[in-house]
């Protein structure tokens, strides 16, 4: 594997130094994640430590297990300590944007069954309002196109710009969630009320999850090239 992100590194690394022996701890997903993935396993076996960890994807649960790292299903284990995650947005109030990866849905399960939700990130990624990044929203594919059609009105009725877009693979595929279901992308520009926007979108039946996570995240450690993190 090549040398990681510097900035990514630095996050990480403040980040992982919240994990004591015997905790029980959500592992995100994306590049990021991957990153402290990396570094979680290797302070786990420099310290001995004993954990107990839940993935938000199949992707993390197999990077993990390669790393030595034990992974439990989220019911076995109940409630989690701390979950360090990415994000694709973060504001100053540590409001997100997720799903970049397309895995918010056990990534938010995950995060609200946390004491503690803690972002790391590039200083990219932090914004003065969300909105830039396209909100992904995981639909069902049965009733799909009607699906769509009600997120297309309700953005309207919220006078937001956009339409939700099918993610698709390169081959053209729609992407396919570890749940099965697909992702609709929110091209918006801006969500001056994410709130509202939260609200209707889980008005509508055949939204499983949106990525808007408000008021879920508790610290966010930002990372920076030269190795040094600031804390929001
Ligand atoms: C996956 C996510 C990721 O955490 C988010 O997309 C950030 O990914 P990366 O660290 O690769 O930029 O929400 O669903």
């Amino acid at each position: 594997m090549s040398d990681p992100d510097p900035a990514k590194l630095a996050a990480s690394r403040a980040a992982i130094e919240l994990v004591r022996d015997g905790m029980r701890v959500g592992l995100g997903t994306g590049s990021t994640a991957s990153v402290m993935v990396r570094e979680l396993a290797a302070k786990v076996q420099a310290e001995g430590l004993a954990l107990r960890c839940a993935a938000t994807s199949q992707a993390t649960a197999d990077l993990a297990e390669s790393l030595g790292l034990r992974i439990e299903s989220l019911d076995q284990i109940g409630w989690l300590d701390l979950t360090i995650d990415g994000a694709d947005e973060v504001d100053p109030d540590l409001n997100l944007i997720k799903g970049g990866g397309a895995a918010h849905l056990r990534e938010k399960i995950v995060a609200m069954a946390s004491d503690r939700m803690v972002v790391i990130a590039d200083p990219g990624k932090v914004v003065e309002q969300l909105g830039a990044f396209h909100l992904p929203v995981e639909a069902l594919a049965f009733g799909f196109e009607t699906t769509r059609e009600l997120i297309r009105r309700a953005l309207e009725d919220l006078g937001l710009k956009g339409r939700p877009i099918l993610q698709r693979l390169r081959d053209g595929e729609p992407v396919i969630t570890d749940e099965g279901n697909y992702i609709l992308d929110l091209a918006l520009e801006a969500i001056p009320d994410a709130p509202a926007l939260a609200r209707a979108l889980s008005a509508i039946p055949g939204v499983v999850e949106h990525g808007l996570f408000l008021g879920i995240c508790h610290l966010a450690i930002i990372g920076r090239a030269d190795g040094s993190v600031v804390e929001l």
